[in-house]
């Protein structure tokens, strides 16, 4: 049928009607009809749409919700990066952030905005022409999810900018959140339904923000505030950070209420209190206050510091403490054999989750502590960090208490537990032989941000070794359907989806790989490096420990960790096995060339120089990929003098080598470092 122009007009305005009480509502709280007149004017548009297909537009209020799509999530690559906040931790943090700011910036006093520091995930939105056209996750900071079908179901996001006077592209930046009694909620239906609960209002959060079908996330209570532009078409949104906020709540974007604007360090520490004062009665989780520096043109003075701006900072709040009573002492046995004692205790809320397992840390923790089972305690949990045990309440220690007696053997595979740095690390002595141990780095193997094979779960992997199907990482690559299906709880079409996201997880980065490795020291930023220096990975298995301490950042004890891990036989021939099954890395170009700038070329280093070692120099060196040898031939693309050189210098200008001094060297490594 086609549309009459009353019955286009009529969907407009429907339409526009339908977003202003979406935007009074879940932007502005305040309401103004009451829930039945709001869903009659749903319902009229989605009958004029249903008998006017053609007039259905993709920010129509009644396409939230799209068809769930085919693969896992794109990445999205930030037009801007988007940046993390450094910390601070008591008042003293802030002053010197204030004073540091005022000495570059020249000025007596600086104004901030002071927004609570939302405990959710930092998300990207975009806008083109006024339109919803993108979401994506923080991600790395430099590439995200595209999240778009799962952000577009959140009504407090609006499809279309109110009003006209915004930025033709325009990307706004945010946390999406879950309220505290959203995510109760949320838990209730996950138990009755029988499904997985999600330990805080942040996973949940996360969890449903990533959700591979839109109908699932329409149902979970997220929510989004907005603090922050992105990259913007055609100049700055405003002159102050309180007027972006101002303007992002005109276009429609639901915004913090909390957010104060005040002067000086001062004005923060007292805002701070203010909000800390507020943090439990507020209806979502927060875990600090964000400083940030008002006026946009001072932001831009002061820049960014790596990964993070010189204009903002983070002021956490004080971790939270519970007390408890110790039910009982078990220990656990981890990936690397060490062997954690862990408190069982009686389950209370704390940080944001029920808990009732902290962690003891050692053997010397539990004589430290004097800590018995039956005792009462003071437990903490910040942030993302595993609750632990503070303090033993001495005088309230109940008459029978027991005092636990460290394990000599195994509880798994019952061989020996050796000691080292007097009682501080017990650790199994079984190796491989342990099944905690290979339990445990198979989970990590898996685990999302090592080769994260989507389905392969704790209990999963227990019950794989348990059952003998796996040994190490590499059987995962040869599992089939039909020991798969031979497993209980496993359906066909269980085991199907697990063996094509374990077939998925063959194509990699190598930092990912070499993280998954679990190698001990080596968590995902020292793995990262590693691939930046060595993207040729037979290179990096072969690099000594002395060029391995040329890669920024690790230091003689994590390049001694990556040597001995790479002598194992046991491990390389678990590496082999894994390349053979097709675990592999594709390396882009620019990461070819720029890891190792110095990749072919041969130095020979003569003398000695003024500011470094002829060690460090070489580490330096080996770290750019150049080969560093002893003496000078034909091969030799540089030699290198400092003081009293010798007959490699003679040998040079005989070869007609290139010969730098010291001075040159230390530009020429400059330049090679940043290239
Ligand atoms: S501003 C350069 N404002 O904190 C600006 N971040 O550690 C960077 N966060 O990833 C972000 N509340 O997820 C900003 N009011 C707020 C925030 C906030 C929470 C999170 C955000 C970010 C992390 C940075």
């Amino acid at each position: 049928m086609t549309a009459s122009a009353g019955v286009r007009r009529r969907i407009d305005a429907l339409r526009s009607e339908i977003e202003q009480h979406n935007y009074r509502y879940y932007v502005l709280d305040e309401p103004t009809v009451p829930d039945i007149e709001y869903d009659r004017l749903m319902h009229e548009l989605q009958s004029l749409e249903a008998v006017h297909p053609d007039l259905i537009t993709s920010s129509s209020p009644t396409q939230r919700v799209g068809a769930k799509p085919e693969s896992a999530f794109g990445s999205v690559r930030h037009a801007e990066p988007m940046l993390s906040l450094n910390n601070a931790f008591a008042d003293a943090d802030v002053e010197d952030f204030d004073r540091r700011a005022r000495e570059r910036l020249d000025l007596e006093e600086i104004d901030y905005v002071v927004e609570p520091k939302l405990d959710g995930l930092a998300v990207s939105i975009h806008y083109e022409a006024g339109l919803l056209v993108r979401g994506a996750t923080r991600g790395d900071g430099v590439n995200g999810e595209d999240v778009t079908l799962n952000v577009r179901t959140m009504r407090s996001v609006p499809l279309r900018l109110l009003g006209s006077d915004f930025p033709a592209s325009l990307e706004i930046r945010g946390e999406v959140f879950m309220s505290k009694q959203g995510f109760a909620a949320l838990n209730d239906r996950q138990r009755k339904a029988g499904e997985k609960l999600y330990v805080n209002p942040r996973n949940a959060a996360a969890g449903s923000l990533r959700q591979l079908d839109p109908q699932v996330t329409a149902n979970r209570p997220l929510e989004m505030f907005c603090y922050a532009v992105g990259r913007v078409a055609d100049g700055d949104v405003a002159l102050t950070q309180a007027q972006v906020l101002d303007c992002l709540q005109r276009w429609g974007l639901r915004v913090c209420p909390e957010n104060l604007v005040v002067s000086g360090a001062q004005g923060c520490l007292d805002a701070y209190r203010v909000i800390l004062n507020k943090r439990d009665a507020l209806p979502y989780e927060i875990d600090g206050v964000v400083y940030k520096v008002n006026r946009v043109d001072q932001q831009q003075q002061l820049g960014n510091i790596s990964r993070a701006p010189r204009w903002a900072l983070a002021h956490k709040f004080p971790a939270q403490e519970k007390r408890t009573r110790v039910a009982g002492i078990d220990v656990q046995v981890g990936r690397t054999g060490a062997i954690t004692p862990v408190a069982r205790l009686d389950p209370v809320f704390v940080g944001g989750v029920t808990v009732s397992n902290a962690t003891l840390h050692n053997p010397a923790e539990i004589e430290r502590l004097d800590i018995r089972i039956g005792d009462a305690v003071v437990v903490r949990r910040a942030g993302d960090v595993i609750p632990e045990v503070v303090s033993v309440i001495k005088e309230q220690r109940p008459a029978h208490t027991r005092k636990f007696r460290f394990p000599t053997r195994c509880p798994e595979c019952k061989s020996e537990i050796l000691y080292e740095g007097e009682g501080i690390i017990a650790r199994c002595s079984g190796g491989l032989y342990c099944d905690a141990q290979r339990k445990e780095s198979i989970k990590h193997f898996a685990s999302r941000r090592a080769m994260d094979i989507e389905g392969l779960g704790s209990k999963l992997v227990e019950q794989l070794v348990d059952e003998e199907c796996i040994r190490d990482v590499a059987d995962l690559y040869g599992l089939s359907i039909d020991k798969l299906v031979a497993l209980d709880r496993m359906g066909p079409k269980s085991a199907e989806n697990l063996l094509s996201a374990i077939d998925r997880s063959k194509h990699t980065s190598l930092a990912r790989f070499l993280f998954a490795l679990g190698i001990s020291q080596v968590g995902e930023s020292t793995a990262q490096a590693l691939a930046t220096t060595y993207p040729e990975f037979d290179t990096l298995m072969a690099a000594d420990v002395e060029a391995l301490q040329g890669i920024p950042d690790i230091g003689p004890v994590v390049a001694q960790s990556i040597r001995s891990f790479f002598d194992q036989d046991h491990n390389r021939e678990v590496i082999d096995k894994l390349r053979a099954a097709g675990v592999n890395w594709p390396l882009t170009e620019v990461e070819q060339s720029s890891a190792t700038p110095l990749r072919g070329m041969t130095f020979v280093l003569t003398g000695s120089m003024d500011n470094m070692t002829r060690d460090h120099a070489k580490r330096q060196l080996q770290s750019l990929g150049a080969k560093v040898s002893d003496s000078v031939s034909a091969k030799t693309d540089y030699v290198v003098t400092g003081d009293s050189p010798g007959s490699k210098l003679a040998k040079a200008h005989k070869l007609g080598v290139t010969v730098m001094d010291e001075e040159e060297f230390v530009e020429f490594l400059a330049k090679h470092r940043t290239a």
